[in-house]
């Protein structure tokens, strides 16, 4: 299987949890998203590695024409469910866009740069479709972020799975983005020009300890690692992980999150 169809799969697969578990605690980080991307009523918006559509429709909640892509043809039946009929889907590989050069005025996309297996051909692809001096504008995950329960959650799925805690290992490169100033500098290599990178924090609470664990599963990459354990091991984790976050008692998260804006040269670069 070709990695980008691991991706599609893994996605589409959980689609429907990623929605309604992972959506709401992300809504407020991609709202920031598209109000750095300055979304206006006339601005034609592309959301790449849409997902569940959730920037794609706050996009449009500006009046903005919006299109969302993904390559997960899962994620993208429960975007178009989820969102009103003015913003449209389409499946599609970052980097091969099925657009014409200039086809919008800003591009967003969320947590989508550390899943480009060609992230240079995905790049490229960006600078091709935006207006000359439009913007892009990406969030990654930063290192900075705290949740004792998350951490507890995952140290026992790394434990329950013999060390494979990431289904996507070797796929998947948060470590880039992760870091400001190597993110910063890999957009500048690509094209981009003014590229500007900032860390914001975002914080909250599980409910309980249920909710932290289902939390943890509802990302496919730790999701895949769950479902390949047998029916008794994966009870054994979730009685093993409600009592350790109850040991922990910090159902506190709060999130390092990574901006970049970079805008397509004026000169056409
Ligand atoms: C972490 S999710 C982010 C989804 C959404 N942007 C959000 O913020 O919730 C990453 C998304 O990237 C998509 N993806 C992975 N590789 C891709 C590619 N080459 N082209 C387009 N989408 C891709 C996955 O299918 C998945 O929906």
């Amino acid at each position: 299987m070709q990695p980008e169809e691991r991706y599609a799969r893994a996605y589409g697969a959980r689609a429907d949890g990623y929605a309604s578990v992972l959506d709401p605690t992300l809504e407020p980080i991609l709202r920031r998203l598209v109000d750095l991307a300055e979304v206006r009523p006339d601005s034609r918006v592309l959301d790449l590695a849409t997902g569940t559509g959730a920037a794609a429709r706050i996009a449009a909640e500006a009046g903005a024409s919006v299109v969302g892509v993904d390559i997960s043809p899962g994620m993208i039946d429960v975007a178009r469910d989820r969102s009103p009929a003015n913003v449209r889907f389409e499946v599609a590989d970052a980097a091969r866009l099925p657009f014409e050069a200039c086809s919008f005025s800003a591009m967003t996309c969320g947590f989508g740069l550390s899943h480009f297996l060609d992230v240079g051909a995905a790049l490229s692809e960006v600078l091709r479709v935006l207006d000359a001096g439009g913007v892009f504008v990406e969030c990654s995950w930063g290192n900075e972020g705290a949740s004792p329960a998350f951490s507890a959650a995952l140290q026992l799925l790394q434990e329950a799975s013999g060390g494979a805690l990431h289904a996507f290992a070797g796929i998947l490169d948060e470590d880039t983005w992760a870091d400001v100033d190597r993110g910063a500098d890999s957009l500048r290599a690509a094209g981009f020009s003014t590229v500007a990178a900032r860390t914001e924090s975002f914080a909250g609470s599980y409910a309980n300890a249920d909710e932290a664990i289902a939390w943890t599963l509802a990302w496919p990459d730790y999701g895949e690692t769950f479902a390949k354990l047998d029916g008794a091991a994966q009870q054994r984790y979730v009685d093993d992980a409600r009592t350790a976050i109850g040991e922990v008692a910090d159902l506190s998260w709060r999130f390092a999150i990574n901006f970049y804006a970079g805008f397509r040269p004026l000169d056409g670069g």
